[in-house]
């Protein structure tokens, strides 16, 4: 309830009891499905506010001209097996004197744990694992997705404390207000190779009251620094290794295929209305187009030989790779579909993970539609299709244009066949004709927003038909 939230004590009791009112999927989200025109659909006062400003100092406020700028953020990445040991110093470097751990109970009896509270015990810094109020004067986040963006979220009521918990999600459910005020630094060790949330400025939960998945974006979010440790994500099984490794495959092929920059409307009154997520970008582009390159020669291989640390870590490179590319650009039909897949799930449960509830992996829920999505966004952009197939080992150079999205998805197929143990489609899942309408009403909510996807039209009735034949295509492979 967000009420009880106004009426807590303290920033840090604050904080914890903001959390209790969002629930993290099992298992970690990804920071993809939230609103990438969060922006866009910024609650009019705050749009008028800012408008009123710019044009007070001279400024247009061309709310239905074009984008024509683009912008590049990312945090600091450090990257190297072993590099967990030097969080303590950095801590002492940056001068912080009491640190909050936030972790889950899974990562907590990790080795990645273990090292955390040897260095920063070495450097003399005082932490607390985080489970009672505490002032902390940085913010330390050890684990998956869902981890990293829970630390986000504290940091962030900690230093609004009297702020409604609504203020910053991101619009049509909260108000989209910027985060205007420089956060605490928070560093971020991620445990798996896949949501790349480490790089990025996102953080996305399942809002209870609203049954609904959303989040906060906005650049002043993202953690200072973070510390990729290849030996961190050994201890990931198989099965999650995958599921992980098809997150950034979606990550790259989405962020990659997504609307150009210069195609989104408004353009924003004022910088700091600029969405994170702003379309494919000269920039992203880089980002997107070599994880995906990686994704595909490494993720097999790590899935296959849990000792192939080479492809492990090359995975968790192309995990923050694809971090920093969508984290500029935004994902766009599979992030948006796969949210009524796992919330629908009509009893499936994936192999390998050990869970006593149904359950889809978010990589599978997002890698399942792959196939038709980008047969589907294929027109939009061939040259852009042609060469992400060409990045699955596809010779394109007899390929006819109008062919490439089938082309791309057919490749994608052979990928996820090959890679074993995933569905083919959403029959595998136990979905049939009589889901199509709930997935179809499920997906509004984020299509409303999804205002990246190539080829999706804008009138309800049309989108509507158009995702009703998605996930049709959707269900078998
Ligand atoms: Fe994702």
């Amino acid at each position: 309830m967000v009420a009880a939230v106004r009426i807590a004590p303290s920033a840090a009791t604050r904080a914890a009891s903001l959390l209790r009112t969002v629930q993290y999927a099992h298992p970690p989200n990804c920071p993809c499905h939230s609103n990438p025109g969060h922006h866009h659909h910024q609650a009019k006062s705050q749009v008028d506010r800012y408008a009123q400003r710019a044009s007070k100092r001279g400024y247009a406020s061309p709310v239905d001209q074009k984008e024509y700028a683009f912008e590049m953020a990312a945090s600091s990445i450090r990257f190297g097996p072993g590099v967990t040991k030097e969080v303590g110093m950095d801590f002492r470097n940056m001068g912080a004197k009491r640190v909050c751990v936030v972790t889950d109970s899974t990562v907590r009896r990790l080795t990645a744990m273990k090292q955390v509270e040897e260095a920063l015990t070495k450097e003399g810094v005082e932490f607390q694992v985080f489970d009672k109020p505490y002032a902390p004067d940085a913010f330390l986040a050890v684990g998956g997705g869902s981890v990293i963006d829970t630390a986000k979220l504290m940091n962030l009521y900690t230093e609004y404390p009297d702020a409604d918990f609504l203020d910053f999600v991101n619009a049509p459910l909260g108000k989209g207000r910027p985060i205007e005020r420089a956060l605490k630094p928070l560093i971020a060790i991620p445990t798996t190779a896949g949501t790349g949330s480490e790089t990025t400025g996102t953080a996305i939960f399942d809002l209870v009251a609203k049954r609904a998945k959303t989040g906060i974006a906005h650049r002043n979010l993202k953690p200072t620094l973070g510390i990729c440790d290849p030996l961190n994500t050994r201890t990931m099984p198989a099965a999650v290794k995958a599921s992980s490794g098809l997150d950034v495959l979606c990550h790259a092929l989405e962020s990659w295929t997504a609307i150009p920059y210069s195609q989104r409307t408004p353009r924003p009154t004022n910088p700091i209305m600029r969405p994170a997520y702003q379309g494919a970008n000269p920039i992203s582009d880089i980002f997107s187009l070599s994880a995906l390159r990686s994704t595909v020669k490494y993720l097999p291989r790590s899935v296959k030989d849990p000792d192939d640390f080479e492809a492990q870590s090359e995975m968790l490179l192309a995990a923050t790779l694809a971090g920093v590319g969508f984290g500029n650009a935004g994902v766009h039909l599979c992030h948006g579909m796969s949210y009524p897949i796992s919330g629908q799930n009509p009893g499936y449960k994936h192999s390998g993970y050990e869970v006593d509830v149904p359950i889809i992996p978010h990589g599978v829920s997002v890698a399942v539609s792959g196939p038709a999505v980008f047969r589907f966004t294929g027109p939009s952009n061939p040259e852009r299709h042609l060469a992400a197939a060409e990045a699955f080992g596809v010779d394109i150079s007899n390929v006819r244009r109008e062919d490439a999205g089938a082309v791309l998805a057919d490749a994608i197929q052979e990928f996820l066949v090959k890679l074993g143990d995933q569905p083919k489609g959403l029959k595998d899942l136990g979905f049939g004709a009589e889901h199509l309408d709930a997935l179809v009403e499920g997906t509004i909510p984020q299509a409303r927003v999804l205002m990246l996807a190539p080829g999706l039209r804008t009138e309800l009735e049309a989108e509507k038909e158009q995702l009703r034949n998605l996930f049709e295509d959707a269900m078998s492979y």
